[in-house]
């Protein structure tokens, strides 16, 4: 979910709807906001986008005020509708909340309310929270701050709340629990969100609360900090933000996600600029660089991360081992954090998230820290609760990634993992000083390759029209590029709602080659470094079951091109860059098959981009 919220001089309606549509990539299943101009309270929440919301809102509801809150859910207690839609009130009328995360003891408290007489209109966990803070308030005669305090202290669960209390509209209460939340300062103003994005134009000067802190933002008066446990008072870290408008609009293109594909050459090449010293033959990461001995001494390196970080840390597991022969283990980080791993003092973990947010991700990385691992993460979002929780890391600079789709967050997270081990092979001399040059000057061409792959898209879409009907799509790879298969196969499903499976090439004959028939699509990474005979093989062992043929293939190949329907062609690279050219291909066919299905590509059904909630 996503939360924003303004107090301030300024009209809130418009900073909200502006936020709430940066802040849709976080669900976009229902939206809502809540106003107060001094005397009434507004309210307008809608089941489906923010779009819907604003065509509401202008018809039915006053949008004055100077103070308000508003949110964009993903639903995860009661099925996404208008009553379960945020804000909610507390029974009096006079509390207003906004709830990012779960409360997981909503059941007993609602319980214990329902017996004092309240009422409750819709089946949210956040509708409860709202009504516990009044109960306290009541109770105890304390102020907001002191109400939420104490109510945050009695659920368990994840929360990122913005409220407040209309009889009392110069202050917003904050909290955070595992859910992110930045307050941005202006003059006399504040704005709350869930990143920095729907504040942006506005001020550059930020606080991300940490876990277990809260804030009162109050006109007039500097931000107040309390931790939520021990009642300690905390100090805001103001910082100065970096990010720019430009980078979070759309910039022409129809789509974020074919805007974000485009971006690869650059966003893979600042991904390195400055960390790949190629006349001096190395590679400079202070990430790495200040703790090279916990990498040379680990008897393994065990890689975390869901989604298409996920399918990156399989690609990275080809490279680590091959380069630096360091035994790797990647793991889905919700299987991980709850199997009783063994973990030791001389494992390193490393977290791979393009958010920094995902929580299953996040618990893995408690977990190993709990356990003496050192724990390095590889995050896109600077100051994500990711990269701040773990040991040391790298960022990627892919810039924001806005498409659910993640596209640049991929090949960037792949970039920065070739870094890591070539940096870790040249340290431990399993690479020469020849191949380490070949190879860093391989990464060096990456750019200008990925530019030119970008021109199959013609190409590419003209096969999208022949299979964009197509129920069933199996995508096959080897090695390196069976990871690319995985996520071929991710994307396709994502965005298109097609049927789609990633499977390693030899293996489709232990099972998917049942399913092989005329109508059947194959995706085929076929590229000359890869196992090309063995891939050869399994084309032509498809292609004796009529399957229909779409080959990734090296430029100028001869004998793919006799076999499949279709060939895409990529320039010749290394075996272990290579997922960085022929993944582009199979983003492209997803993204021109989804629009052909008349999709909505950026925001696809029951997805969200950041993911909160285990
Ligand atoms: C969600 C997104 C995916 C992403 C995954 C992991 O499912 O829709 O695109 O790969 O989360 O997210 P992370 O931010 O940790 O990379």
């Amino acid at each position: 979910c996503g939360i924003v919220g303004y107090i301030g001089h300024r009209d809130a309606y418009p900073i909200l709807i502006k936020g709430l549509q940066r802040l849709e990539y976080r669900g976009y299943d229902s939206a809502g906001i809540a106003l107060f101009d001094g005397e009434n309270l507004s309210l307008s929440k809608t089941k489906g986008k923010v779009e819907d919301l604003k065509n509401r809102a202008e018809t039915t509801i006053s949008t004055n005020g100077k103070l308000g809150l508003g949110h964009t859910r993903w639903a995860t207690h009661g099925v996404p509708n208008d009553t379960n839609s945020h804000p909610h009130y507390s029974n009096s009328g006079d509390l207003v909340i906004i709830h990012n995360g779960i409360i997981e003891n909503y059941g007993s408290i609602k319980t214990a309310l329902a017996k004092r007489g309240y009422t409750f209109t819709s089946d949210t966990d956040t509708e409860v929270l709202v009504n516990l803070i009044e109960e306290v308030k009541k109770k105890e005669g304390v102020k907001l701050g002191k109400a939420v305090q104490i109510a945050l202290n009695q659920v368990v669960g994840a929360y990122a709340i913005a409220v407040f209390d209309r009889t009392k509209p110069d202050e917003i209460v904050v909290a955070k629990l595992g859910s992110p939340l930045a307050i941005g300062i202006g003059e006399n103003e504040y704005f709350i969100a869930s990143d920095a994005s729907p504040f942006i134009e506005f001020t550059n000067n930020a606080v991300y609360l940490e876990d277990e802190e809260m804030a009162i933002v109050r006109i007039g008066k500097e931000i107040k900090m309390r931790k939520i446990k021990d009642d300690a008072i905390a100090y805001p870290n103001i910082l100065e933000l970096q990010l720019n408008l430009e980078e979070i609009e759309k910039g022409g293109y129809e789509h974020f996600m074919l805007k974000e594909i485009y971006e690869q050459p650059r966003a893979i090449m600042d991904t390195y600029r400055g960390r790949l010293l190629a006349d001096q033959g190395i590679i400079k990461m202070a990430g790495i660089d200040q703790n090279l001995e916990k990498f040379l001494n680990a008897n393994r390196i065990i890689i975390v991360a869901c989604g298409t970080s996920w399918h990156a840390g399989l690609v990275a597991e080809y490279i680590f081992e091959d380069m630096a022969r360091i035994p790797v283990e990647v793991e889905y980080a919700s299987e991980f954090r709850y199997r009783n791993p063994v973990i030791t003092d001389k494992d390193v973990l490393i977290a791979i998230s393009q958010s920094g947010e995902t929580a299953d991700t996040l618990a893995a990385i408690k977990l190993a820290k709990e356990k003496g691992a050192f724990v390095f993460g590889v995050c896109n979002v600077v100051g994500s609760s990711i990269a701040r929780e773990t040991d040391a890391g790298a960022y990627t600079h892919a810039g924001p990634e806005i498409g659910v789709a993640s596209t640049k967050a991929f090949t960037t997270q792949i970039t920065v993992l070739t870094l890591l081990a070539m940096r870790l092979a040249q340290e431990k001399g399993t690479f020469s000083q020849s191949k380490f040059h070949e190879h860093l000057t391989e990464l060096e061409s990456i750019p200008a390759k990925v530019e030119k792959t970008l021109k199959s898209n013609p190409l590419v879409k003209e096969i999208s029209e022949i299979y964009k009907d197509s129920t069933n799509c199996l995508y096959l790879g080897r090695g390196y590029n069976f990871p690319v298969a995985l996520e071929g196969a991710l994307k396709l499903k994502e965005i298109s709602y097609i049927h789609a499976e990633g499977y390693p090439a030899a293996e489709m004959k232990h099972g998917p080659i049942a399913l092989i028939d005329e109508q059947m699509p194959v995706v085929v990474i076929a590229t000359k470094k890869g196992h090309y005979e063995k891939v050869v093989s399994n084309i032509q062992e498809i292609k004796s079951r009529k399957g229909r043929i779409i080959a990734i293939v090296t430029e100028g190949d001869k004998s793919v091109k006799e076999l499949a329907d279709h060939v895409i062609e990529i320039p010749e690279t290394s075996e272990s860059l290579s997922p960085l050219l022929t993944t582009i291909p199979l983003q492209l066919l997803s993204y021109h098959i989804a629009v052909m299905r008349g999709c909505n590509v950026d925001q696809p059904r029951n997805l969200a981009k950041s993911v909160t909630v285990e």
